[in-house]
């Protein structure tokens, strides 16, 4: 066992960790939408899975996006609004809806069901409009029909379909992977689509360019890719400057380990390329301020999580969701903390069924996978202001990289500091260190939580055996010189000091 030392600079403000960070995304893909937020109209209540809307509700999900994806830029959503039966059924150009199933669209998940969904759960939502195969003018009429208060058309078809107030709907992304599945764009093609979109749908807002909705573009791990499209997108020369709010990009990884026979270098492997995360937070964050400041533009992270080979168009992008993929969550989690500066939103892929989803269903049985666990842990840093960590960590060659094998980050909030610490080795226990400035931790209180202690980290979970995976309290020493707490293997803690 070698000791890791943490030290955390109280008075070294980061920003704020805003709330969104723990946001959710969800498309019409595999049993993400269809028999996991929603069933059909016999199901609990109008067709919603209770069970699902009472975890992600436990969890406070601060915002969720819909309806894809790639799925977004071939979704037309007026063929998803109305009376059901009179809803067009359509092929769906990327994914079946379930498994085994022709890929085609019912529609009868829409626009009204998923806002409504956002209110049972108390949460934002965030909806991704179609500009690789849409126009400006159905992307505008989408923002009408939702939160338009007046005596127009689409207003009234938003009241005959049951909902008399605006939705409010705030977050608005034109586009999704355009350079990709979203109509192969060049930076430049996307970036003059882009404000076009932005236009008309920022228009909407007291015609003026984006007062009160925050208006998102999809950009790419390939940062040369966003430094055009912030060219562009900001030349004055042809008209309002940076017509945006955020600037997004998607990070998968774990596209090479099997989950079922991962073993401990699949799994190194994996972090490594998690880790990538801040390298690419770093350089979208770049793009930005080459041609803006990032305190105007944040940066999103609207796809995240792990993609393992097991996740195949045919199954529904189902994967098992193991110990090892919540690890990797923890520590993206943590490099989300470290830039808070900047990070205005993250949505991991995706919420139910789906990828690293955080909830899985089997007929009448919902649970919660481990991922899920770290949220709930996690959650005692959203709202603070994060704040500087020095960490000294033994280390693991991984390829031409060195693995961390314990990871940090710490929040304060008034006279309270909230810390995570990740033990990310799978084959030993690490005894970590920590000191926190300004805090006589002698006098402190203390609580510590620790989750996955004792667990096999690749361990099958279902329904039987989901709850065992819960928070346990974590014994830790304190003295005037610091705090010290010792880790087993694939662990996380959660460490409250007053
Ligand atoms: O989440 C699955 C797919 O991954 C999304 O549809 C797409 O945006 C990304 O490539």
């Amino acid at each position: 066992m070698s000791n890791a030392h943490v030290t955390v600079h109280t008075e070294a403000a980061i920003g704020r960790i805003e709330p969104e960070v723990h946001g959710h995304f969800s498309e019409h893909l595999g049993r993400c939408v269809y028999d996991g937020l929603w069933s059909d109209d016999t199901a609990d209540t109008d067709g919603f899975r209770d069970d699902v809307v009472d975890l992600l509700a436990d969890l406070e999900i601060p915002v969720l996006r819909w309806p894809g994806g790639c799925f977004a830029d071939d979704y037309h959503w007026e063929d998803g609004v109305g009376p059901r039966e009179d809803r067009p059924r359509r092929r769906n150009l990327f994914w079946a809806q379930g498994i085994d199933e022709d890929p085609e669209e019912s529609n009868a998940f829409g626009t009204d069901e998923f806002l409504q969904l956002c209110e049972r759960v108390g949460t934002e939502p965030y909806l991704a409009a179609n500009v690789g195969s849409g126009d400006p003018q159905e992307a505008a009429n989408w923002v009408e029909y939702c939160n338009y208060e007046g005596d127009t058309e689409l207003a009234d078809r938003r009241r005959a379909n049951g909902h008399e107030d605006g939705y409010g709907v705030r977050y608005w992304g034109l586009g999704n992977e355009n350079w990709g599945c979203g109509g192969r764009m060049s930076p430049k093609q996307y970036a003059r689509e882009y404000r076009r979109f932005a236009t008309y749908v920022g228009s909407m807002d007291d015609l003026m360019l984006d007062e009160d909705l925050e208006l998102i573009a999809c950009g790419f791990e390939n940062h040369e890719w966003n430094r055009l499209f912030m060219e562009e997108v900001g030349e004055a020369e042809w008209g309002v400057e940076f017509p945006l709010d955020h600037l997004t990009l998607h990070h998968y990884y774990g596209r090479t380990m099997n989950v079922d026979e991962a073993g401990e270098e699949g799994y190194d492997q994996m972090l490594v390329e998690a880790l990538e995360m801040d390298r690419h937070i770093e350089r979208i964050a770049a793009a930005i301020d080459a041609v803006a400041t990032t305190r105007d533009i944040g940066v999103i992270i609207d796809e995240w999580g792990t993609w393992h080979p097991e996740a195949v168009a045919s199954n529904g992008l189902e994967q098992p969701g193991t110990v090892f993929d919540a690890l990797s969550a923890a520590a993206v989690l943590d490099i989300f903390n470290h830039h808070s500066d900047v990070m205005t939103m993250s949505n991991i892929a995706q919420t139910v069924n789906v990828l690293q989803c955080l909830i899985e269903t089997d007929g009448d049985d919902a649970w919660a996978r481990p991922t899920y666990r770290v949220f709930d842990l996690y959650a005692s840093h959203k709202g603070n202001e994060s704040v500087r960590t020095s960490l000294e960590t033994p280390t693991r060659d991984v390829g031409e990289d060195d693995l961390p094998l314990v990871g940090a980050s710490a929040s304060v909030d008034g006279s309270e500091t909230f810390l995570t610490l990740t033990n990310l080795d799978c084959r030993a226990a690490h005894t970590v260190d920590v000191g926190v400035e300004g805090i006589d931790l002698g006098e402190a209180s203390v609580d510590a939580e620790v989750l996955f202690a004792g667990q096999d980290p690749d361990a099958e979970v279902d329904a039987g055996n989901a709850d065992s995976f819960t928070a346990e309290d974590l014994d830790v020493t304190t003295d005037g010189d610091g705090l010290s707490a010792d880790l087993e293997p694939a662990t996380v803690a959660g460490i409250t000091i007053r």
